[in-house]
């Protein structure tokens, strides 16, 4: 029997054996993926032994998922169908959240809904919940169980009552899958380190000090200030086990099959609580192979779409976000490629263009970004962006030094120049932030500080300089603006919509105080945040402002990702311009990142209207008069001829 019958075989008597629990869609589906899934399997684990038996054991843990998703889900489930990409509407907005730094317990989060909604927020990403050691934890992405919330935070029947009442509210629920590795403190590493040797396969141990340094000798380092190196000396077993991340974060060994298995067991887990969008946290390291960066490896891009074939199969409503922080021609990968394109992850961030805004509000100019867009510009249109602004981590600037070359200036020079500014060490800089995982060896840094601090409120509100304050709510919003329009879904850190500066209570707490991406994850302070509501403070300001944005957004379809986005080349340097289209409608989307003033000639946007309405001031421009773009401000220009769509919202 040739390699691929034997799979064959098996795939049919397990389907056989289960036929009683699966309905006709996964009948349909099955026809369709389980090629697919044969394929993935043997490209990853061909050359083991008991592969059979290994597949075999795979197809269970997907089978029983199946039979364990609740009819309320697989309702769920029939009810994005009918939608071409649910995850890509317009009408959908996120915002990431610590449960407990935003509301107190899972519990506490229902009393919250009514702030979010207020907001226009539907999405909830509520960052890792499941048992994590509290002075070894990584905000949660060091888990000890994946089962088990952690106790700080309620526990599992918590979760399911906010899961009912997000249904009930028609709104979404993102968790974390933390994929790439468990806390030290897992049952499995536990039993790793007592020499159970089957567990000892989930991990990667190394017997000498040679070999690892030949595995480093490639890898780069991902924290180099608090956890130099990628591997930890375990003396019990007198070997190294390899820990990418901090020491207390062991990676798992997917090239072991059984790893795979238990991880999807752990997904199903979360896709049968109710969860809508699955975050797969750090998935560019999930293969490792010596002599390799150990990221974005091929195989790692089978996994993902092995794991996609296998959710589409069980849960077919559940969105995959790849948390790939990558170079712009790395990240396409997570969407698929050739054969598999759309056959990978639904959404990943758009942390190239996250990074880009930045450095446009920076250097007033938008060269650099513009270059990105060649690469940028290529992703499916059956895929998503998460687009964003900030979040928990730090900001990277790892794009590509050829965009920065071909905008004439020197990679180095510019990201130093970056730095300076953010970090507030360069003289006239507004910002307040500071330095992440500097790196002496490579010059490497990326940037701390929260979205406020960065662009300038916090310095402002110190120094009482209130037109610095102004200034600084115009950056927040262009900002945000930006992100919003420019097609994904927009993802709010919490704390952004109130304009919290930095926060530095972090120093005084040793199990955080040697990571500054803490400064920008605030507590919330609900005294604080009242002042939303109270017209004229900072807070209000900001609140209001994001809530028209996510008005305008919902109320406008051509907002929805359909790839359906063409940038302006001609515009003045350090305006950023694109227009989003969809049948009849156009609305050119212009952000001023310059402290100047820009005029714009409104034939440079190449549209034969005679009028257009600013969707942003409800403004009406005439296509003759050349508009005035104050200096960090935005324009939605709508040039729709119907009627409807130039609807002015209240
Ligand atoms: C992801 C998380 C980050 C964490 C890392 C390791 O990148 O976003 O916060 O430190 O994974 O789990």
């Amino acid at each position: 029997m040739d390699g691929i019958a034997i799979y064959r075989e098996i795939a049919e008597a397990v389907y056989q054996q289960n036929i009683s629990t699966v309905d006709l869609r996964f009948q349909k589906e099955w026809e369709g993926k389980s090629p697919d899934l044969i394929l993935l399997f043997e490209q990853l684990y061909g050359r083991l032994e008991y592969k059979g038996d290994l597949f075999g054991k795979l197809l269970e843990v997907v089978f029983n998922a199946k039979a364990n998703r609740s009819e309320k889900w697989r309702q769920r489930d029939r009810q994005k169908a009918q939608s071409k990409a649910w995850f890509a509407d317009h009408r959908l907005v996120g915002m990431s959240m610590y449960t407990d730094r935003f509301a107190g317990q899972i519990n506490d989060i229902s009393d919250r809904l009514g702030y979010l909604q207020l907001l226009g927020v539907n999405l909830l990403h509520l960052m890792p919940l499941f048992e994590s050691p509290p002075h070894e934890s990584d905000g949660g992405y060091a888990v000890s169980n994946f089962r088990k919330i952690d106790a700080k935070f309620g526990d599992i029947e918590d979760l399911q009552v906010l899961t009912d009442l997000l249904k009930e509210k028609d709104m979404y629920l993102m968790l974390d899958i933390v994929l790439n590795h468990t806390s030290h403190h897992h049952e499995w590493a536990q039993k790793a380190i007592q020499g159970d040797a089957y567990f000892q396969n989930f991990f990667y141990f190394l017997d000498s000090k040679e070999e690892v340094d030949e595995y480093e000798a490639s890898m780069p380092e991902v924290f180099p200030e608090s956890a130099p190196g990628s591997f930890t000396y375990i003396p019990e077993l007198q070997k190294w086990v390899m820990t990418v991340f901090h020491q207390y974060q062991w990676d798992l060994n997917y090239s072991n099959p059984l790893v795979l298995a238990a991880m999807l067991e752990n997904i199903f887990f979360y896709a049968n609580l109710g969860v809508d969008v699955l975050r797969l946290d750090a998935p560019a390291f999930i293969w490792k192979q010596k002599g390799t960066s150990c990221q974005n490896l091929p195989q790692a891009h089978q996994i993902l779409q092995l794991i996609r074939v296998c959710t589409d199969l069980v849960a077919p409503g559940i969105a995959l976000l790849g948390e790939a922080i990558v170079a712009p021609r790395d990240i396409m990968k997570y969407f698929g490629e050739g054969h598999s394109q759309g056959r990978e992850c639904h959404f990943a961030y758009n942390a190239t263009q996250m990074a880009l805004q930045w450095d446009m509000l920076a250097t007033g100019e938008t060269q650099v970004m513009l270059e990105a867009q060649q690469v940028l510009g290529a992703k499916p249109p059956n895929a998503s962006w998460i687009t964003y602004t900030r979040c928990h981590d730090d900001i990277g600037l790892g794009y590509e030094d050829d965009s920065i070359r071909k905008a004439g200036k020197d990679p180095f020079l510019h990201r130093q120049y970056l730095k300076d500014y953010y970090s507030g060490t360069f003289q006239g800089s507004p910002a307040k932030g500071a330095l992440f995982s500097v790196n002496p060896k490579t010059g490497d840094a990326r940037i701390s500080g929260s979205l406020a601090s960065l662009c300038g409120l916090e310095k402002a509100i110190q120094e009482h300089d209130y037109p610095g304050v102004q200034t600084a709510i115009d950056k927040i919003m262009l900002m945000q603006a930006h992100s919003f329009f420019i097609g994904g879904l927009p993802m709010l850190f919490y704390g952004d919509e109130a304009g919290y500066t930095n926060d530095y209570s972090y120093l005084k707490d040793s199990s955080k105080n040697y990571d500054n991406r803490w400064m920008h994850r605030p507590i919330i302070n609900w005294e604080k945040n009242k002042l939303a509501g109270l017209s004229g403070t900072i807070e209000n300001q900001i609140f209001v402002k994001t809530q028209q944005l996510i008005k305008i957004r919902k109320a406008h379809q051509v907002f929805q990702d359909q790839s359906n986005i063409q940038w302006h080349y001609h515009l003045p340097n350090g305006v950023a311009g694109f227009e989003r289209y969809l049948n009849d409608t156009v609305v050119h989307c212009l952000f001023n990142f310059t402290a100047e003033s820009k005029i714009i000639q409104l034939e440079s946007l190449f549209d034969d209207t005679t009028q257009f309405l600013d969707l942003w001031s409800n403004t009406v421009f005439q296509s003759t008069c050349p508009i005035n773009m104050p200096s960090f401000s935005f324009l939605l220009l709508n040039s729709s001829k119907k009627m409807e769509d130039n609807a002015i919202l209240e």
